[in-house]
């Protein structure tokens, strides 16, 4: 499969995927990168692995519409077939929506339908529930709001910080992210 990854941040996952696809474990080649903040770590990550990328900047763009049409122009080129979200803080339009219909995924910090949206982490530690977890679903129109695909519990522990359960969650999301996309492309 020819996939794009969208990322937003540091890009963990998009390293996690990559490294996969270029290991073989994944069936699956990343033909380029779309990143909405240009100092984003995870064009350092593309670049490093000369994957090509698309840097935009959303306030550069009158609508949602006109940038998504760009980047549909992009996945065509190359001919993508699939669309991965790692770490995208955008809400997909219809413009993508249309084009990829059931094809593309998301991971998100939470076991959904709990804690969507911004900040998953840090809604659960502040409802102070005893575990949260990571979840990879289909996108559809709505917030982390797709037919999930796969779920995976974390325990809160009661020394845990915000950053020793981003670290738990961030391992978890790895192993998961990149299982999920193995059986879905086998
Ligand atoms: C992850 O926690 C992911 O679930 C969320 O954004 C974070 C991205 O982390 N959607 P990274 O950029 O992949 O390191």
């Amino acid at each position: 499969k020819k996939i794009a990854v969208f990322a937003s941040g540091n890009g963990s996952n998009f390293q996690a995927i990559l490294d996969a696809t270029l290991s073989g474990e994944v069936n699956a080649e990343v033909k380029l990168l779309v990143c909405d903040r240009p100092n984003a770590f995870c064009i350092e990550r593309a670049k490093q692995a000369n994957i090509p990328s698309f840097i935009f900047s959303a306030k550069n763009y009158e609508s949602k519409e006109q940038y998504e049409g760009e980047i549909i122009a992009h996945l065509k080129e190359l001919n993508v077939e699939f669309i991965v979200l790692a770490g995208y803080m955008r809400l997909i339009g219809p413009t993508i929506l249309d084009s990829f219909p059931g094809k593309i995924v998301n991971i998100h910090p939470s076991f959904l339908p709990l804690f969507p949206g911004k900040d998953a982490i840090g809604q659960a530690l502040l409802a102070g529930v005893e575990s949260t977890g990571v979840t990879v679903h289909y996108v559809d129109e709505g917030m982390d709001t797709g037919p999930i695909i796969a779920q995976e519990e974390i325990l809160i522990e009661k020394g845990d910080s915000k950053e020793s359960l981003e670290q738990k969650v961030h391992s978890v999301e790895h192993v998961l992210y990149v299982q999920t996309l193995k059986k879905l492309f086998s």
